[in-house]
């Protein structure tokens, strides 16, 4: 069974750009990301977008579908009804580049600004064990396909340019949980978290997990975990007692 479906895209560049109107054909079993490559194929032969796997697993087709941060390639068509209008415009969060395709290289500053892995000097690499539940743990985390939807969606940086330069945004607020979390990891990273990577603009309000394509607890595996570390860290009696010998 197919259909004539009423797409809307948003097509431009970084200067200027507008929503275009697209009667296009649909048949049964189709995603977005079919009927953008069919627009491609016959009506909007230049019109840019990113996409890889066509999986759900390269993170790369993300948009917005009627507003929604979504994956193109595992949205539906069956999830609208023939008659609506389907809107589709390019992450808000990132800088546009020419029309569904964004810059996302906030993205890997970010990931580049969180210091890596940091076992003891005196482990050898063969020599680390930890329990099975730790290792659970950061599995979750590690499913993550770098999407970006959670970093386009959280409303720290999403109307707020300002907030960028410290905000490490969620995905990579979790990476640092992860690794503070992890047994073997000897960096204090919790100071750090909230002072250099801005854990405090988070005020837990969860878009980031409602999200996310993996269905990562992001908020609530990852983030109040490492709120709730930090706020034990200052706390606790003997780094307070620390800090007051060492200010004198
Ligand atoms: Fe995408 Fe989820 Fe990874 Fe965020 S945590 S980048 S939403 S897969
Ligand atoms: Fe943003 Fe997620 Fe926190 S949306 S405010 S990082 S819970
Ligand atoms: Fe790879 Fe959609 S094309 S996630």
């Amino acid at each position: 069974m197919s259909y004539d479906a009423h797409f809307r895209v948003w097509r431009g560049d970084s200067e200027k750009g507008e929503l275009v109107d697209y009667p296009v054909e649909v048949n049964e079993g189709e995603v977005v990301l079919d009927i953008i490559h069919r627009l491609q194929q016959t009506e909007a032969g230049d019109l840019a977008v990113r996409w890889n796997c066509k999986a759900g697993k390269c993170g790369s087709c993300s948009m917005e579908i009627n507003g929604k941060p979504r994956l193109a390639c595992m949205t539906r068509m069956s999830t609208f009804t023939e008659t609506e209008t389907i809107t589709v415009t390019p992450l808000r969060t990132f800088p546009v580049i020419r029309d569904l395709v964004t810059d996302v290289s906030f993205n890997y500053t970010k990931a580049r600004e969180v210091p890596s892995f940091a076992p003891p000097p005196d482990l050898e690499p063969g020599e680390y064990r930890m329990q099975q539940v730790d290792v659970e743990r950061s599995q979750e985390f590690r499913k993550c396909i770098e999407c970006y939807l959670c970093q386009n969606t959280c409303h720290v940086v999403r109307d707020h340019e300002e907030n960028k330069e410290n905000f490490a945004g969620p995905r990579y607020l979790m990476r640092i949980a992860e690794l503070d979390m992890h047994p073997l990891d000897v960096a204090d990273r919790k100071q750090e978290a909230q002072e250099e990577h801005g854990l405090g603009y988070c005020n837990i309000t969860k878009c980031c997990t409602e999200v996310c394509p993996e269905h990562i607890k992001i908020t609530d595996n990852a983030l109040i975990p490492l709120k709730e570390r930090v706020v034990d860290r200052k706390y606790d009696p003997l780094v307070w007692l620390g800090s007051k010998i060492f200010k004198r």
